[in-house]
């Protein structure tokens, strides 16, 4: 592997919802720099074709891999439905890669929930990646899923500021009766930990809610840890935020999204 335990920790996403991720990484690994992108000029991915997303995530995976990053973090569940197992073949040997998806199936795995809810982007439901690895490591899981089709671009859209819409557009998703009896909800989109206090309002205090927040940090950093890539000291370099299209209120949005000031650069990925 050509890189060192100071290059950067790559992330990226759709939008700003993967910027919950870089929020984890930031508080439990702080030494760590972060390259982020956001690719808002093409959001949502969840209902685009699997090869468009593909295609989408080797390009920044090649931006990111020039801007010298160790590991690329998907922080997106929709692109690591896709595309996880052919970036790992894609970046061997230049740098580490993981998906949203397997640190949350060991930390449902490891809990004592039976029958999960999902809610997440059509293309990560008809993909059936949760219900498969769930299964597949304990095949007495009950995997209830739900598409939340239009939840991303709401709150993208800064809607979960206005808290009685936000909690009309939850009752509305979550009132399925898919979801009844379930004794967990894996939020399977990077952008619904943002809404979570709300969610986890609606559903009661018995239901577990699983949120990729903490859950991927903790993932990232026994990664680095065991490859020996953990930094150290403390980077004197500042977190770097890019995204591809420059709209609108995204700065105040990415704000809260990551939860401190930052500043974000327009890159013009598609254009070149
Ligand atoms: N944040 C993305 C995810 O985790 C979803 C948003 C989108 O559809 O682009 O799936």
């Amino acid at each position: 592997m050509r890189t060192t335990i100071n290059a950067p920790i790559g992330v990226f996403d759709s939008g700003t919802g993967g910027l919950t991720v870089a929020r984890g990484i930031a508080k439990h690994l702080p030494q760590e720099q972060i390259v982020y992108f956001g690719d808002t000029i093409h959001l949502p991915y969840g209902d685009k074709s699997e090869e468009t997303i593909l295609n989408y995530c080797y390009k920044i995976s090649d931006w990111l891999l020039d801007k010298g990053c160790k590991i690329i973090v998907i922080a997106c569940n929709t692109a690591s439905a896709v595309s996880y197992e052919h970036l790992k073949k894609y970046l061997e040997g230049k740098a580490l890669v993981i998906s949203v998806i397997e640190p949350m199936v060991e930390a449902v795995v490891k809990s004592a929930c039976k029958h999960i809810g999902l809610i997440a982007t059509p293309r990560t439901i008809t993909s059936n990646i949760y219900s498969n690895k769930l299964q597949l490591k304990n095949p007495v899981l009950k995997v209830s899923p739900k598409v939340t089709r239009s939840l991303a671009s709401i709150i993208e859209e800064g809607m979960f500021a206005h808290q009685p819409v936000m909690r009309a557009i939850i009752a509305y998703y979550l009132n399925d009766p898919v979801l009844r009896n379930i004794d967990s909800l894996i939020l399977g989109c990077t952008h619904y930990p943002i809404i979570r206090e709300a969610i986890q309002a609606h559903l009661g205090e018995h239901i577990t809610v699983f949120d990729s927040t903490d859950i991927v940090a903790h993932y990232v950093k026994k990664l680095l840890i065991a490859k020996n890539l953990l930094c150290n000291t403390p980077s004197n370099k500042p977190h770097e935020f890019y995204i591809s299209d420059y709209t609108t209120g995204f700065a105040r949005t990415a704000e809260m999204f990551f939860g401190d000031a930052i500043t974000v650069q327009h890159c013009p990925l598609w254009e070149s």
